[in-house]
């Protein structure tokens, strides 16, 4: 047996022996690329994410005592123990304040939720801008939704999730991550408007166009809470004030050459990266949506190019992959996630995914990078019950 149920079988397995007890049920939530929208969620913008086949799964059952106690297969082999009651930001650290974030940010908004047995294990790789922290959050959001018969719709437990990331967690994202995890499906992208949390799954049919998406994780560990994605946020927030709109998100393409020449010089870029990214998210989701999805590949390496030189949140590792990609045949590539790191995506025709993958490794061991590592994104599931 292989696959999700043999998935679903070793998590509560493993449950079972860790805890010394039958769970109530297996979950899990995916990481995620963004296919193109980068920092436009805290700007009220748009993006175009698609969920990986990579998941955090885990298994749970309800306990009385208050107790929460968390085993991860990642971890150093201990159980965390924790009283719900006493949960606060700043009092755990490591990987389980992400799920204890999400009990904490449940019991903020006055839920009736108490302990959990909870072992987990995530096949998403960490520190590769691949959102496993936002997985971990998701995965363990639908299960107390579940467990705690809770009902709460899909953008609201993206909501709790991003809340125990930004207030327990310390990481000042967006929601995009979090909306990626819980509301992808299969085989679509998902068109986020990030003001009102509005969906639309977009079809997203790779292999019916002979084409592959690939991840190229450059190695370079990303940090969120590092303070350079805070400065950008504020940097952000800055320039709409001045402009006076509540969100740069108000801001149109057509208006955009005025308002830059109003604002100071290190806020003009970050404007020009917002407004022109939100209208290639518009543009790709209309090719999408006409069925032409290698029409994606220049929007994906115009946005790199004003990530790199506007936003200035790429690497060199980050541009090497992009160039080495394009120049083997890549339809086009570009970061994904926060930047300072982590991946690049690639779009190729399917017969040039091997050659491609070669020339980036080769173009990285030629000036010394370690090797990247490569994965292929296929649109996958969103957050969901396992067993
Ligand atoms: C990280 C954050 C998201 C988003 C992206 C950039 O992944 O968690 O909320 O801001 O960076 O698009």
């Amino acid at each position: 047996m292989t696959g999700p149920a043999a998935e679903a079988a070793a998590v509560r397995r493993e449950f079972q022996r860790i805890h010394g007890r039958a769970p109530e049920g297996g979950w899990a939530a995916p990481g995620r690329v963004n296919l193109i929208g980068e920092h436009t969620d805290y700007n009220d913008g748009f993006a175009l994410p698609m969920a990986l086949p990579q998941t955090t799964v885990l298994a749970a059952g309800r306990r009385d005592d208050g107790l929460l106690r968390l085993h991860s297969a990642q971890g150093d082999g201990r159980v965390t123990e924790l009283a719900v009651a006493d949960l606060a930001p700043g009092r755990v650290s490591g990987w389980a304040r992400y799920p204890a974030g999400v009990v904490w940010a449940l019991r903020e908004r006055g839920l009736p939720v108490g302990g959990a047995d909870v072992h987990l294990d995530s096949t998403v790789p960490a520190g590769a801008g691949l959102s496993s922290s936002a997985a971990l959050e998701c995965a363990l959001a639908v299960a107390y939704d579940e467990l705690y018969a809770l009902r709460l719709p899909r953008p609201e437990l993206a909501r709790v999730a991003q809340h125990a990331e930004n207030a327990f967690a310390g990481v000042p994202c967006g929601v995009m991550d979090q909306m990626a995890s819980v509301c992808c499906a299969e085989g679509r992208a998902l068109y986020l408007d990030s003001r009102s949390l509005e969906v639309r799954q977009v079809p997203f049919d790779l292999t019916g166009h002979g084409l592959r998406l690939l991840v190229l994780d450059t190695r370079v560990a990303h940090d969120l809470a590092d303070g350079a994605y805070a400065a950008l946020r504020a940097g952000c927030e800055r320039a709409a004030g001045l402009l006076g709109l509540a969100a740069l998100r108000d801001l149109s393409e057509a208006d955009l050459a005025g308002a830059l020449a109003g604002l100071p010089r290190d806020l003009a870029p970050l404007v020009r990266h917002v407004v022109t990214e939100n209208a290639r998210v518009g543009r790709a989701v209309e090719r999408l949506t006409a069925g032409e999805p290698e029409a994606l590949g220049p929007l994906l390496t115009a946005g790199h190019a004003s990530l790199r030189d506007d936003y200035r949140v790429s690497c060199p590792e980050a541009d090497l992959a992009v160039e080495s990609a394009v120049a083997a045949g890549a339809l086009g590539a570009r970061m994904t996630g926060g930047g300072f790191g982590g991946s690049v995506i690639a779009l190729v025709p399917a017969a040039a995914a091997g050659s491609v993958a070669r020339a980036v490794t080769a173009a990285f061991a030629a000036v010394g990078f370690a090797p990247p590592a490569v994965l292929e994104a296929v649109p996958s599931a969103g957050a969901r019950r396992i067993g």
